[in-house]
Order: C-alpha cells, then sequence, then structure tokens
C-alpha cells in the first residue's frame, strides 16, 4: 500500500503542486479576491522569519494588517522583521520569541499574549522535519512536538481570544504529505517503529488536518482551513530533503506561490464563505484522501487524537 500512495502521490505532486501546477491553478483564481484592505485587523504566523511564512506576512503587511511573528531566533526573527516592514512600510509589526517544540512555553506565551493583544487570524505555519529521533528537553519527539502538539497547544490556548472577535480564522498549513498517512494514533512519538521522518511528518500533517475537521465540528464561530502550498523553494526543503531538493529545484514554486493559499484564506472574504474544517490547494477546497489509498480514519481514532492531544497537553499546562 505504502508503495501505491507513494507513487500515485508523487505523479499527482508533478502534475499539481510543481510551478507549472500553481501557473495552470492560477488562471482559475480571481485576483479581487486579494484586493482588501485588512488594516485593524490582527494576524499571527509562526515560523514568520522564512519561507511560506515570511512570503504569507509580507502580503497581509502589503494590505495594512497588525502582523505578530512567532518566531524561535531572535536574530533571524529581527532580520525578517527589518526586510517585511522596509519592504511594506507596515509598522505595525511585532516580533515573539517562542520555540513551538516547548509546550510548556506555549502556554506562557499564549496566555500573555490574550492580556495584551487581540487576534483575528492564527496561521499555524512553522513546521519540521527531523530526519533522526530526535527529543526535546521535554523528553517529545520533535517532529510531534513541533507540528502536532505545538499546533494543538497554541490553538487551544488561543481560541477564546480569537472567539471575541468579528469573521476569526485559524490556518494551518499542513502538507499533500499527509495523503500518503492515514491516521495513526498508537505510537505518536515514533517509539516504536523504525524511525523515518519524511513518513513521520507526513503523519504529524495528517493530525494537523484531523485537527482542523474536528476543531470546525466543535468552534462554530470560528473558520478553520488547512492547506498545502505546493512544492516550494524554501530553506526547509533543501535542508530536510536535499535529494528531493536536487531533483526537482527547477520546478518548485517559489516561496510567495506556496503563500499564496495561506493569504488567501487569512484576507479573502471569499475564504470566509467556504465551509469551516476543509483541506486547500490553490485555492480550492481538496480531497483529503488519495483514490483507494485506505487512507480514511474511525471516528474513535479521531476522537482519540484529541483526547491524546488534551491529557498530554494538559500535563504541560502551568498551574
Ligand atoms: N516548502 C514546501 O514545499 C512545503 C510543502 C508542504 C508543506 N510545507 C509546510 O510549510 C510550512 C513552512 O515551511 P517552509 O517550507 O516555508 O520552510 P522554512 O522556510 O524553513 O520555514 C519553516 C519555519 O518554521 C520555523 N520553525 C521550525 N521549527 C520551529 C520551532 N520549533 N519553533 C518555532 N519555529 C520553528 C522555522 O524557523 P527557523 O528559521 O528558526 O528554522 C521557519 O521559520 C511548514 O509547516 C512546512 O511543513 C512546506
Amino acid at each position: 500500500m505504502s508503495w501505491y500512495r507513494n507513487t500515485v502521490w508523487f505523479l499527482k505532486g508533478l502534475r499539481e503542486y510543481t510551478r507549472s501546477g500553481y501557473d495552470s491553478a492560477s488562471k482559475h483564481f480571481v485576483p479581487a479576491d486579494l484586493e482588501v484592505n485588512v488594516t485593524g485587523r490582527s494576524f499571527m504566523i509562526t515560523g514568520a522569519n522564512s519561507g511560506i511564512g515570511k512570503a504569507t506576512a509580507t502580503e497581509i503587511a502589503k494590505r495594512g494588517g497588525t502582523l505578530h511573528l512567532v518566531c524561535r531566533n531572535k536574530e533571524r526573527a529581527e532580520e525578517a522583521k527589518r526586510e517585511i516592514t522596509t519592504e511594506t512600510g507596515n509598522q505595525n509589526i511585532f516580533l515573539h520569541i517562542l520555540d513551538m517544540s516547548n509546550p510548556k512555553g506555549i502556554w506562557e506565551f499564549a496566555e500573555k499574549f490574550k492580556a495584551e493583544h487581540k487576534l483575528n487570524v492564527l496561521i499555524n505555519n512553522a513546521g519540521c522535519m527531523v530526519n533522526k529521533r530526535e527529543l526535546t528537553e521535554d523528553g517529545l519527539e520533535k517532529n510531534f512536538a513541533t507540528n502536532t502538539l505545538g499546533t494543538y497547544i497554541l490553538t487551544t490556548a488561543l481560541l477564546p481570544l480569537l472567539e471575541k472577535e468579528d469573521d476569526p480564522r485559524v490556518i494551518i498549513v499542513s502538507s499533500g504529505g499527509m495523503l500518503v498517512q492515514k491516521l495513526d494514533v498508537s505510537d505518536l512519538q515514533s517509539e516504536n517503529i523504525t524511525f523515518d521522518g519524511t513518513m513521520v511528518y507526513a503523519q504529524n500533517k495528517r493530525q494537523q488536518v484531523v485537527l482542523t475537521e474536528q476543531w470546525a465540528k466543535v468552534h462554530k464561530n470560528i473558520h478553520f482551513s488547512a492547506m498545502h502550498p505546493g512544492w516550494a523553494d524554501t530553506p526547509a526543503v533543501r535542508s530536510a530533503m536535499p535529494e528531493f531538493y536536487e531533483k526537482m529545484k527547477n520546478k518548485l514554486r517559489t516561496e510567495a506561490q506556496g503563500a499564496d493559499t495561506v493569504v488567501w484564506l487569512a484576507v479573502s472574504p471569499a475564504a470566509a464563505k467556504q465551509t469551516s474544517g476543509l483541506f486547500f490547494q490553490d485555492r480550492q477546497p481538496v480531497s483529503t484522501h488519495l483514490l483507494l489509498a485506505r487512507t480514511y480514519s474511525s471516528p474513535e481514532e479521531e476522537e482519540k487524537l484529541i483526547k491524546t492531544l488534551e491529557e498530554l497537553s494538559q500535563k504541560f499546562k502551568p498551574t
């Protein structure tokens, strides 16, 4: 099955996820969707110092939004802020230093943020593909801690703040790579498998899609979406997938093309009219499963994901 899934997925990727895939999809975009002014609205973007996150931040800054850039490295974050401010002239850009693999730090950050700011749109963009099994200081597997648990805690902690605002949205930058994985809640920390970073990452990205669907069912006042940026030329792709990068470098999307659907989901009135909880690619909701790939999970498995994340997250919540 994994051979079948990987092959079908790669062929799909060559057609749709590449720059040429973007070029053909973008012929159907409605340019007016992004001709909006979002002055007065507040956006948080994790991993905003490079790649898709930075490109998203730049586009939102051009449209007047207040930006909260959440990054783990102070120097890289300050450099990105300087560049975005210079390019867009937007002065309402704020930096927050946070490691998304540190669950206690995320709870503390969110509590402080809630007391000081408002938030209309949360963009969970920070992500990693660590190719060896590495543990955080808390003993958590690093991909899981960053991609799944970090996203879960930040979003959960900020939901009450989002609920207070007009047209609140949560966007998760997932990946089409999740299509090759069926949700597996039996081994969230990859303790009992031969570790394969690509597959662990894909499993985390599947978990993000399931989380998006589950949150949308419960929090009706907030618009949730997950998305795939396509294959974009970013530092993460170069460093975590060097062979893929070498093979595909002439076919990859630009960072701005990868960010296009994130921006569309974050600012356009058109996106808010879509059903909450869907998975998007090139401004369109798309299936979360490949044909005949047997990746559907049961409601029990999906509930178990939420329950396990909730229990784990509570262990790190400051009292
Ligand atoms: N590029 C693609 O083709 C592609 C395809 C599918 C999905 N995605 C997703 O797109 C998102 C953005 O990735 P990208 O491709 O734009 O790569 P990128 O330029 O390397 O951006 C990743 C961002 O996440 C940050 N980050 C990673 N771990 C973090 C942590 N523990 N705490 C805080 N920030 C952390 C990175 O910070 P540092 O700069 O400090 O490392 C960086 O700002 C990711 O979620 C990725 O999975 C990308």
